[in-house]
């Protein structure tokens, strides 16, 4: 079994609840434009799409950040938007601009997604996995990842990116059987898609639901919650033994009901959870994060504190030293170097 204290892996032991001194460390979006490396490759292909379907170059940006830093984690490089792509939604990602995608806006729209032929079009990132494990060290597990359903619906329904997610939360009072109807969809795919990345070679899984936080009680139960736990017991199922770590951002007083009642193994906190609360959530279930990434990418002494002080309240339980949200595009190389020497360093 992986998750044993005897694990290799600094990741899989804090997973399975032990206390590593010092923790594991891996940062959300490690792979990126940050790294010049990244953005060589980046410029090889016509678009990011382009990138996160060609399983020789996603695998060579999956493993870069690896080659610089002493992370305990590497993650596959792909998008959370892959899902729609294969779902046969047009998706584009636009230089500056962000995604664009055709909006679902009614059932009828819903019912033309292609359930059939979504395996097929992930397949890719099967074989990107299965090329980034074959050259890890047992120490290193990769992690595989999809969007929530409810944060991957907010980008199907608007069309892109957004800062209030209007549309999906309209549709979601105005239409709930269509949105119940696009949420199973998204519940069947992503659990496919995920133990499809666990039998490729992935050792961990985590669900980004990066727009929980806009949900009220009622809707974060039944968009975030619900489907979460759907995903989370087929997984189980399909590949028992695969740690999931779930982040709901923003979730803010939620995160302990969403910990509870999703059965996942590890719970991802953003920057604005108070580490006190971290703490109290520690106790039941490991926490990952949350160091904000801007200031990551200001460094300095506040930098230096704000990271010895968050070693210092949760290094004594199982605690994933990560960000809140993903690396910023212009953060130094040099304060991504020095985050992991102060975490590789620190002692109890
Ligand atoms: O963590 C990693 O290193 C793995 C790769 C990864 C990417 N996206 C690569 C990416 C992961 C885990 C994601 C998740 C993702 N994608 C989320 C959830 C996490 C979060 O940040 O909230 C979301 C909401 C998306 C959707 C998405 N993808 C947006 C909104 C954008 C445009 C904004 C941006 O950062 O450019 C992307 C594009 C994207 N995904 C890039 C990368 C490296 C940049 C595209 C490029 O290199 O040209």
């Amino acid at each position: 079994m992986l998750r044993t204290p005897s694990s290799p892996s600094p990741l899989l032991q804090a997973l399975g609840g032990h206390v590593t001194s010092p923790p594991p460390v891996w940062l959300m979006r490690q792979a990126g434009r940050y790294l010049p490396e990244y953005r060589s490759v980046r410029n090889r292909v016509p678009s990011f799409l382009d990138l996160c379907l060609n399983p020789a170059l996603a695998a060579e940006v999956t493993l870069q950040p690896l080659r610089r830093f002493a992370f305990d984690a590497a993650i596959v490089f792909s998008d959370i938007l892959i899902v729609p792509y294969a779902l046969g939604q047009k998706v584009e990602f636009k230089e500056g601009e962000g995604p664009k995608l055709e909006a679902i806006r009614d059932a009828d729209a819903v019912a033309k997604l292609d359930t059939e032929g979504a395996g097929a079009r992930l397949a890719p990132v099967y074989e990107t996995v299965e090329r980034a494990t074959a050259e890890l060290p047992e120490t290193v597990p990769l992690i595989g990842f999809c969007g929530a359903p409810w944060t991957v619906a907010t980008y199907m329904v608007e069309g892109g990116g957004s800062k209030e997610h209007l549309a999906a939360r309209f549709l979601a009072y105005h239409q709930p059987e269509t949105f119940q109807r696009l949420i199973d969809i998204l519940v069947e795919i992503s659990a496919h898609y995920l133990a499809g990345q666990a039998k490729a070679g992935a050792r961990v899984l985590q669900i980004f639901d990066s727009w929980a936080g806009v949900l009220s009680e009622d809707e974060f139960t039944r968009w975030c919650i619900a489907p979460t736990r759907q995903i989370v017991q087929r997984v189980k199922a399909e590949v028992p033994g695969t740690p999931i770590i779930g982040f709901p951002r923003g979730a803010g007083l939620l995160a302990e009901r969403y910990a509870r009642d999703t059965g996942i193994d590890a719970i991802g906190c953003d920057t604005a959870m108070p580490v006190g609360w971290m703490q109290r959530l520690q106790v039941h279930i490991p926490v990952q994060g949350n160091l904000d990434p801007v200031l990551l990418l200001a460094g300095g002494a506040a930098f230096d504190a704000r990271v010895e002080a968050i070693l210092g309240t949760l290094g004594a339980g199982p605690f994933i030293f990560n960000l809140g949200h993903g690396i910023l595009p212009d953060t130094p190389v040099e304060n991504v170097e020095r985050l992991v020497s102060l975490v590789t360093t620190w002692q109890a």
